[in-house]
């Protein structure tokens, strides 16, 4: 059977499920719904809205472009100062030059999704309700790719060494499927180290898959590190080179897409992964459970590692581990093995941050079926049909009346008025006392001032 087959037959649509994909030169095909997923760099794109999806990433690449060159324009700016220490001037003049070659490194990285004959539709993303989550961007897993294939020995080794050791008691993994694969380290560790079928390491993020793609292949690739907490005046920027061990053996493979809309036949899997994600999903967790549930075969297993900090606005969904592990066994599993173990989390050694981090590691054995989770809808029906009332959510009605307010004291920002002057006026509009307007025009302007100063970059 060639290669590609032995990814193809786990494939299934991610807008309508139906299976098999036709495979294509240079594209996956969905013969019921006719949908078309393009190729990136090699990697399948498997997005129930391929070009939306495209589209998304491609203005977050923009984005991310902007910012690098706003940065180095600012530290150009900067470094015009005449009264500049030599150190100074030393260190601007190394992230200057870090910073405009890696603008573009990533470009050329990230030339795959840069194209130009697809066109977002952010409509189209809403119809289908796939809108991607607005706090990922490209570089929110940044430091990650530099952790996986630079100096992450440690912390990687353990990693492996806490699912090695849930799963121990069978350690044959079979087909494994890794769900948001991050820079794919772990995924490749599984697949190298321990008695992995096909390894299938998926994740939305393009720039990680990219950046995986070649190196598991043997590449060696250049590429700037940027530590939060730099150790010394060398440290702010770090040419590295990314490397894996050894080129990857055959049946390993990259896919493209949404954990919350997975494109894979449905009870395909032996084994289903999910390092450091099940807290950070905007999928309610049981929900997610019945998900995971659903790709894997009857016996398989799901392994999950990673951190326990779920942050939902909606105090009952932040769980605990004892709650976690009762709605897995809701969700059909038993046979459960936890361990709860401190590793090393990105500790850069050219960073002075860097933390231990108590992971939470389970095996779990599928042994009934549950129902399958309706699709994922990213947003609700009165933002999609446009014909339902928008609900009057207690935090629009706050921010309805702070916005009026802001926008009215941005008004009057003219590069000559005081916050006194401003106040009286807000008194004379009868929008507040000239006692309450001061330290309310301060607070925002505080915060204001406080945004202007932030560091856009990784
Ligand atoms: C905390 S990082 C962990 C990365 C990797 N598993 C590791 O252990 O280093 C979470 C990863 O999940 C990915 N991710 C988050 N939500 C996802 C989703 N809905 N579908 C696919 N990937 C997702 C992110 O892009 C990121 O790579």
């Amino acid at each position: 059977m060639p290669v590609e087959n032995r990814l193809a037959e786990l494939l299934a649509c991610a807008r309508c499920d139906a299976s098999p994909l036709q495979q294509r030169k240079d594209q996956y095909r969905c013969k019921a719904c006719k949908t078309e997923f393009p190729l990136i760099g090699d990697i399948p794109w498997l997005f129930a809205d391929p070009e939306s999806s495209l589209g998304e990433w491609r203005n977050r690449l923009h984005f991310a472009l902007q910012q690098l060159s706003h940065e180095a324009q600012r530290l150009k700016a900067e470094l015009i100062a005449e009264d500049r220490r030599p150190l100074t001037r030393r260190r601007l003049e190394q992230q200057m030059s870090a910073t405009e070659t890696h603008r573009n490194m990533l470009r050329q990285i990230m030339t795959p999704i840069d194209v130009q004959s697809m066109h977002a539709s952010y409509e189209s993303h809403i119809a289908m309700r796939t809108r991607l989550p607005t706090d990922q961007g490209l570089n929110t897993y940044y430091a990650n790719i530099h952790r996986d294939w630079v100096w992450g020995e440690r912390e990687n080794d353990a990693s492996l060494a806490q699912i090695r050791e849930v799963s121990s008691g069978n350690p044959a993994l079979g087909d494994t499927l890794v769900l948001g694969a991050g820079a794919c380290r772990l995924a490749y560790d599984l697949h190298m180290q321990l008695a992995t079928e096909r390894t299938v390491a998926t994740d939305f993020n393009p720039l990680l898959l990219l950046i995986a793609g070649q190196v598991v292949l043997g590449e060696k690739l250049k590429l700037y590190e940027f530590p939060i907490a730099p150790k010394s005046l060398d440290d702010f920027a770090l040419l590295r080179t990314l490397r894996a061990p050894d080129v990857v053996r055959d049946d390993f493979y990259l896919v493209l897409g949404d954990a919350l809309r997975p494109s894979f036949v449905a009870r395909s899997f032996d084994t289903v992964v999910t390092p450091w994600l099940i807290d950070i999903v905007s999928e309610d967790f049981p929900r997610f459970a019945a998900r995971v549930s659903g790709l894997l075969k009857p016996g398989g297993r799901w392994i999950n590692f990673g951190s326990l900090a779920f942050d939902h606005p909606e105090r009952a969904r932040r769980y605990s581990p004892e709650e976690v592990l009762v709605m897995v066994e809701e969700a059909g599993f038993g046979g459960l093995a936890v361990r709860q173990a401190s590793i090393p989390y990105m500790c850069s050694p050219a960073s002075r941050h860097g933390r231990e981090e108590t992971v939470f590691t389970f095996c779990a054995t599928k042994e009934k079926e549950v129902d399958t989770p309706p699709r994922h809808k990213a947003l609700p029906d009165w933002l999609v049909t446009t014909k339902e009332p928008v609900p009057l959510l207690p935090s629009f009605k706050t921010q309805a009346l702070s916005t009026q307010i802001y926008s009215y004291i941005m008004s009057l920002i003219d590069g000559r008025r005081s916050i006194r002057d401003m106040a009286k006026i807000l008194e004379q509009q009868k929008l507040m006392t000239k006692k309450e307007a001061v330290p309310a025009i301060k607070n925002f302007l505080t915060r204001m001032y406080d945004d202007s100063q932030k560091n856009a970059g990784f």
